[in-house]
């Protein structure tokens, strides 16, 4: 039995093959990040938004160019996962009516991705060391590190944030029932 289709044949193919899906989920998270920075009401959750922005794109030319270096163009592949997280976030965001419930909601979509960043990364990482590819290795490391910081963030943001969305009127009448 066949377990993977003709172009993924060894760990190489494998590796170029979730490069390509990086690359795709990156550049989406770059497209998706301006509208969470318009949605968010708190400064900074918007600014963490901001900030994150610089660095996803920063993450989308570094895989690019590992890509180049290995196959002479920046293809890229459908990550479905990213498609069905921006679908979730975008119906939450537009469900969400109270400022506060929709920062909480916003921080909650983009943990999401973040914790879905680490995992592509860190498997990335670990094949690139196995193949041999220690300065893509080094690459993807920092890059999943800026993911891990950008989670950090957040949580810490969430902290406040959550605290203030549990005195929301929504909130307060629910217990009050
Ligand atoms: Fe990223
Ligand atoms: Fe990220």
């Amino acid at each position: 039995m066949k377990l993977f289709s003709a172009h993924i044949e060894d760990l190489r193919s494998l590796y170029i093959s979730n490069l390509k899906k990086a690359l795709d989920m990156e550049q989406k998270i770059a497209k998706s990040l301006p509208e969470l920075i318009e949605s968010a009401s708190d400064p900074e959750l918007a600014n963490a938004f901001r900030l994150h922005l610089d660095e996803t794109q920063g993450h989308v030319s570094t895989v690019e160019s590992i890509l180049r270096n290995h196959i002479g163009e920046a293809a890229t592949e459908t990550c479905k996962v990213i498609n069905g997280l921006s679908t979730e976030a975008s119906d939450t965001i537009k469900d969400a009516t109270d400022p506060t419930i929709r920062d909480i909601a916003l921080i909650g979509a983009a943990q999401q991705v973040e914790h879905h960043e680490i995992a592509v990364y860190g498997t990335l990482r670990r094949w690139a060391e196995i193949l041999g590819h220690d300065e893509d290795a080094a690459l993807l490391e920092s890059i999943e590190a800026e993911e891990e910081n950008a989670d950090a963030v957040l949580t810490e943001i969430a902290g406040r944030v959550n605290l203030e969305g549990a005195d929301t009127p929504a909130v307060r009448s629910r217990s009050v029932a």
